[in-house]
């Protein structure tokens, strides 16, 4: 069995299965470029996560889709009737959650640089909590308020920046001081600052409600001792909060576990992070009613792949090329984007073959790193042959974009 088959992904014959489908037909009848997600594989997650809560916690959970990684609406409706809540970081992202059927109660929006335009949309929405990432932040909030809103209740919470982050490159690291790069990090209120930003959203007559964290993205087996450290930063300051006299309702650690991009990548024990964090917070004797999780890319990175077609081959210079119908940047931007983000690649029409080759799979696009693998060994592929790029259920759709006036492919969910 290859490392990366799971329910979704099968080999058959030497070539490719998706949930139970060949990928090749797939191609054929609906075109390639062609991303394909699976129900099943999605619903696996979430079910793993729910399970995990059911087993160490013995409060309610709230897991709540980060929907920046994939919106498509049958995804956000599959897990709406799941039970889901969700992480939405737009007003155009919570108004896309609302369509699909998620009631306001089960949105928390998190946004950063936020307009007076988007609070006005957000306060208008009853039952949203809205997350405060910056102490101020805090004066405009209660100018919007107080002209437009001026006798309700609304529910906040605060994302604060715990001090230190993790993330797979320095690019999605998204606390500490500095990145792993040295590039300073936006977001969430810093630590000295948490406990004034709770008694201001009080006195200028908002309801603080939650604490929230988020990391970064991506996180694999050698991170967990890290990220422990920074739920008991949580828990700790959390303890402060309700000390402080402000009862919380949820406590939000945030999203940041992947599924494996790569063979020799240890994956997360998110099993295990599940009872840590459970566990502190029980230790800690927290009010707390509810504990809640933001997963974007465990819950649909594996759920996804892109299938595309290969149109030549092509040797220069001693470098062969399998040259595709689609470009990175329209279809899995991720290895454009990120220098340390990889997606394996398969040859759906001939999983194993004996002439291997060391190919560059490369996009349509006028770019040099417009590459979806770099001198990968594979069965030496041909023209008419599909390939298909693994793990693209997350931040791949939501970050396609038209360059050269290229279109985005369309999507099917099985
Ligand atoms: N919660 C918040 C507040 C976030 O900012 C994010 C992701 C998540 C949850 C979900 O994180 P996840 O479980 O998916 O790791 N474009 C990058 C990922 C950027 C993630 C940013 N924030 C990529 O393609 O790797």
């Amino acid at each position: 069995m290859n490392w990366w088959e799971t329910e979704f992904l099968a080999v058959k014959d030497n070539k490719l299965w998706i949930a139970g489908k060949d990928a090749a037909a797939l191609a054929k009848r609906y075109g390639t470029p062609l991303y394909v997600y699976g129900k099943n594989r999605i619903l696996e997650r979430y079910a793993q996560l729910d399970d995990a809560f059911t087993r160490h916690s013995a409060l309610p959970a709230r897991i709540c889709y980060a929907m920046k990684a994939n919106s498509h609406r049958g995804i956000l409706r599959l897990l709406q009737r799941r039970g889901a809540w969700i992480d939405a970081v737009s007003p155009c992202e919570v108004e896309t959650a609302l369509k699909a059927g998620f009631p306001a109660e089960r949105i928390l929006f998190t946004g950063t640089s936020v307009s007076r335009a988007d609070l006005r949309t957000v306060f208008g929405i009853d039952g949203l909590t809205i997350n405060i990432d910056a102490a101020e932040q805090l004066e405009i909030m209660s100018e919007v308020r107080r002209r437009e809103f001026p006798s309700k209740s609304i529910r906040v919470s605060v994302r604060w920046n715990p001090g230190v982050g993790r993330g797979f490159d320095a690019r999605v690291i998204t606390a500490g001081k500095r990145s792993s790069d040295g590039t300073p990090i936006k977001f969430g209120v810093e630590a000295k600052k948490v406990i004034d930003v709770f008694s201001r959203a009080r006195r200028l007559g908002f309801h603080p409600v939650g604490l929230h964290q988020h990391l970064g993205s991506g996180w694999v087996r050698e991170d967990f001792g890290m990220v422990r450290a920074a739920v008991d930063r949580l828990v700790r300051k959390a303890r402060e909060v309700e000390k402080a006299g402000f009862p919380l309702e949820f406590l939000d650690f945030g999203g940041g576990f992947g599924p494996r991009y790569l063979k020799n990548r240890a994956v997360f024990p998110v099993g295990d992070y599940i009872a840590y964090l459970s566990g502190a917070v029980a230790r800690a004797g927290l009010a707390v009613k509810a504990l809640a999780i933001e997963p974007g890319k465990f819950m649909v990175g594996d759920a996804g792949v892109l299938l595309l077609g290969v149109e030549y081959v092509k040797e220069s210079y001693g470098n062969i090329f399998a040259c595709v119908d689609g470009g990175t940047f329209n279809t899995v931007p991720r290895p454009a984007i990120y220098l340390q983000a990889h997606h394996e690649i398969v040859n759906a029409s001939r999983i194993d073959g004996q002439a291997r080759a060391r190919i560059t799979v490369a996009g349509n696009l006028c770019e040099t790193g417009d590459i979806f693998g770099r001198e990968r060994s594979m069965p030496l592929p041909v023209s008419g042959d599909v390939l298909a790029v693994l793990c693209a259920g997350a931040y791949c759709r939501s970050m396609a974009s038209n360059f050269n006036l290229r279109e985005i492919p369309r999507e099917v969910l099985i």
